[in-house]
Parts: structure tokens; sequence; C-alpha cells
């Protein structure tokens, strides 16, 4: 089972950069910690404001459900290790701010998981025992990728790291898991 797989889809360097515009241009990004992880819909101010996603995304065969903004306010540890929650296995990953020499790590466990939720009331589950797991796939945040999130994942930053640091999910209806055979 692959966890990720990267692409090349048609003008995302155009992609990122109007999103990090979009992001520059909105100080809330910046300044309320309570976005950590914080989504837009789809048919708000993201996809108005650049148009380029639906063309970007269609090599995949898919359309757009959600697009979402995850938004790190400092460093994370291991209670971070989590699954998402949500019915939908997969997402596409591009980055943002701030992602050069950031990872989205991968891990295995068999210890049990517990249910939490995100301050904008988002689902997830996360290891009871942070010490019990191992570490399976590393995905680099630097260009697009298809990815599992219904996997245990973690985000590991660099000791340097700059702050936010901020990727954009676009969830679909389709499921993906048939590219990541
Ligand atoms: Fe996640």
């Amino acid at each position: 089972m692959k966890y990720f797989q990267y692409y090349d889809l048609p003008n995302w360097n155009i992609v990122c950069q109007k999103l990090r515009d979009y992001v520059n241009d909105n100080p809330e990004f910046f300044s309320n910690t309570s976005l950590s992880a914080f989504r837009r819909s789809a048919d708000g101010n993201v996809l108005a404001n650049i148009p380029e996603i639906t063309e970007m995304i269609k090599p995949l065969n898919c359309t757009i459900r959600v697009i979402s903004f995850y938004i790190l306010y400092e460093h994370t540890d291991d209670s971070w290790i989590h699954v998402d929650g949500g019915a939908h296995a997969t997402r596409i990953i591009l980055p943002v701010l701030n992602c050069d020499n950031t990872e989205t790590r991968y891990y295995v466990s068999d210890s049990p998981l517990t249910e939490l939720k995100q301050p904008n009331g988002l689902s997830y589950r996360v290891l009871d025992q942070t010490s019990n797991y191992k570490q399976v796939a590393t995905l680099h945040v630097t260009q697009p990728a298809v990815h599992r999130v219904h996997e245990l994942h973690g985000v590991f930053l660099p000791k340097d790291q700059v702050f936010p640091r901020i990727t954009c999910g676009i969830g679909v209806h389709e499921d993906l898991t048939h590219l990541l055979k």
C-alpha cells in the first residue's frame, strides 16, 4: 500500500503562489490561532479567487468537495500523531507557506486511538500511547500529492521552522485510494 503519490499537476506552482497571496492578504491567518486546521467550503472565497484549482485537479478525475487550510502556529510533538476524522480516506495536499523542509510522516502502531475535537469542531483520533509507533513513510510537502488521511500521520517540522506553516487540503467527492495501490 502506498501512503501518498506526488503529482506534477498543471499550473500547480501558479495555484500555490495564489494560495500564498490569498493567505498573505488575510491577516487572520497570522493572528487567530483558533484557525488551526481551519476549513472553508469549496464554494467560498478560495475557489472564486483561484479558479485554476478546478483545472489543476482535472488529471485526477475528481470533483472538489471542500478546500481547507491546515495551519500550524507552533512545533508539534508525538501527541499530534493522528488519524483524520470524516468519511473520506484521501485528500490532495499542496504546500502554501513555510513548508520547505517539513514532512508529513506516516506511522503504524498497535496502540488504541482516542477521539478528540479540533477547535473548529472537526474530530480526529490520536494514539493512547505516544511512544508506541513506527515510522513507515515520509511525504515531503514541496509539491502536490494525493495522500491517505485515515492512516496514522503527523507533521515533522525542523528546529528552525518559521510559523505559521500552512498547507492546503483539497477534499474531493471521489475515493482516490485506487491511485495509491
Ligand atoms: Fe491529518
